[in-house]
């Protein structure tokens, strides 16, 4: 998987920042998607320190924008991309949700 890239979208903490570790240490080389600039980027250094193939790429997955942006980033700079984990998202209470 050594020439592999992925995109993890949510991946700044939680499942999505595991998700990344995980296929980093495979040797894919992760584009770690966050909304928040500063939150994404922290956890990429954290990834990074550990020696691991990752980089920043901002994308909030409810605006439209926002990921035709990120696309058009992917293509310029990369030009493919291998692997998608649509991780972002909410986890509902539903115990909550019912009462
Ligand atoms: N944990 C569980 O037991 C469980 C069970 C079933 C399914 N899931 C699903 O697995 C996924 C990850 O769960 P988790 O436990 O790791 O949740 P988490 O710790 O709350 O992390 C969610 C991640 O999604 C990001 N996110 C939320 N809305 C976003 C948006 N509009 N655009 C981009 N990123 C966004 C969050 O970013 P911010 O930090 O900016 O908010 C965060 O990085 C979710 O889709 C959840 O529904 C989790």
């Amino acid at each position: 998987m050594a020439d592999s890239l992925a995109l993890v979208t949510g991946a700044n903490k939680g499942i999505g920042k595991e998700i990344s570790r995980q296929l980093a240490a495979k040797g894919v080389f992760v584009l770690m998607g966050a909304r928040d600039r500063e939150r994404g980027e922290k956890a990429v250094t954290d990834l990074q320190a550990r020696g691991l193939p990752v980089e920043f790429i901002q994308i909030d997955v409810t605006s439209q924008t926002s990921v035709d942006h990120a696309a058009a980033e992917v293509e310029h700079l990369h030009g493919r991309l291998d692997i998608l984990v649509n991780n972002a998202g909410i986890a509902l209470d539903w115990f909550q949700v019912r009462n």
